[in-house]
């Protein structure tokens, strides 16, 4: 099984590298990039999985508002082709949830397929548009966890960036990728 510990300074090049041949140049054009840019991700959660020396997959969080409200917003994760299949994205998100928990942060959403991210307890957010983005997005695929019961019920309104224009450039995780 791979390991599964925090990112570290230097394997931040092989987790963007990863990230960038699993979702392509058009990641940047996406509502969840435009929420993460000028702002640092949360340190505490960057993870990485690891066979060996390799690094094989990779998850990030950004901190942001839903309302008043702040929560967390699971991605990217990603891992790479040749290794896909083997329960490492959900053991990355096994281990991030339990932490994020720890940490005392209340509830996470994320932009992805249902069928896959129910595995890690997400659910559709629902009634559509309690909840709503600062851009284009498909509601089955706008997917939220509590971590704390009920919080995420709680929360209404869009979501929006935790910061702004806040300096990240040494934070290691800047500009979402
Ligand atoms: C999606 C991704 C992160 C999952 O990582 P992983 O380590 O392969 O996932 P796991 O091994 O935990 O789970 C794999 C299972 O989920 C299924 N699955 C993967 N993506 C799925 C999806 N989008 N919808 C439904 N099921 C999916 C696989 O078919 C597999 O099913 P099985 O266990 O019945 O064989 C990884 O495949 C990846 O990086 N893909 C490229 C990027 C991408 O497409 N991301 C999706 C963003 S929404």
């Amino acid at each position: 099984m791979a390991e599964i510990r925090r990112e570290r300074p230097e394997d931040a090049a092989a987790a963007e590298a990863i990230v960038a041949a699993a979702f392509g140049p058009g990641r940047f054009a996406k509502t969840a990039y435009r929420l993460r840019e000028g702002v640092a991700c949360v340190g505490e959660l960057s993870y990485v999985a690891l066979e060996g020396a390799r690094i094989v997959g990779t998850v990030r969080y950004w901190p942001i508002m839903i309302g008043a409200e702040p929560a967390l917003m699971l991605g990217p994760i990603a891992i790479v082709a040749d290794r896909q299949g083997k329960g490492i994205a959900l053991a990355l998100m096994q281990t991030t949830l339990a932490e994020a928990k720890r940490l005392g942060h209340r509830a996470v959403v994320l932009v992805g397929d249902e069928p896959y991210y129910g595995r890690a307890g997400f659910k559709r957010i629902q009634p559509y548009g309690r909840i709503t983005m600062p851009g284009p997005v498909d509601f089955a695929r706008l997917l939220g966890l509590s971590l704390v019961e009920g919080a995420l019920e709680a929360m209404k309104g869009e979501v929006a960036k935790a910061r702004l224009d806040e300096p990240v450039a040494a934070s290691g995780c800047a500009l979402g990728r």
